[in-house]
């Protein structure tokens, strides 16, 4: 029962839709309706600049850390990450805003932190590197999960690697729109990078 009203807590912790929420709040915009139409980190930069890229992208990762700590906070004997699920779930179909969320990426990395610090640092390094190559955050989330989950093969942790490869499919799912602009060459870029010019 601990467990299920666990789950739920970090469903609802996930479902804070912190873009939505700050963008209507301080800037008068519902970043769903510009730019990718996402409401996660990379349309909160695109669309509202960096303070509330920033924001967002330290909240929608908290709400990961938040939730895969409730385990060891309460003492329940469960793995983090299954619990860690529940927030990542409520940051993609977020009962607060209308079940339109958004694609895993901030969240994950939150559950990650809070469950092995140590490989989270790695998986951002190898993050930042794609994405200093192809300059598209999305093709850096889809490409950096699958190497990821591969490394996880070295900790020997196997429900690490379990989850990261579910979250792997989950997060190329997420990213159907996304794969189209890349695929005919429209998919936006970041203002840094390789070939990167002002
Ligand atoms: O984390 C989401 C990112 O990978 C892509 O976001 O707004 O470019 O679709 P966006």
């Amino acid at each position: 029962m601990k467990i299920i009203i666990m789950f739920i807590i970090a469903y609802l912790l996930g479902s804070i839709p912190s873009g939505v929420w700050i963008g209507t709040k301080f800037y008068g915009k519902d970043i769903r309706q510009f730019g990718s139409g996402n409401s996660g980190t990379t349309n909160t930069f695109r669309v509202l600049g960096k303070t509330a890229g920033t924001t967002v992208l330290l909240a929608d990762v908290l709400k990961g850390t938040l939730a895969a700590s409730m385990p060891l906070l309460f003492n329940i004997p469960i793995n983090p990450m299954i619990i860690g699920l529940g927030a990542i779930l409520g940051h993609t179909y977020p009962i607060f805003a209308g079940f339109k969320g958004g694609k895993a990426v901030a969240t994950s990395a939150g559950v990650l932190l809070a469950y092995n610090p140590v490989f989270f640092v790695y998986s951002v390094c190898v993050f930042i590197v794609i994405l200093f190559l192809s300059r598209m955050v999305s093709f850096s989330s889809m490409i950096s999960l699958p190497i990821i989950t591969l490394s996880s093969l070295f900790i020997g942790d196997w429900i690490l690697t379990i989850i990261a490869f579910l979250l792997t499919i989950f997060i190329i799912y997420r990213h159907r729109e996304n794969i189209k602009r890349i695929r005919n060459g429209t998919e936006s870029k970041v203002p840094f990078g390789l070939g990167y010019k002002k």
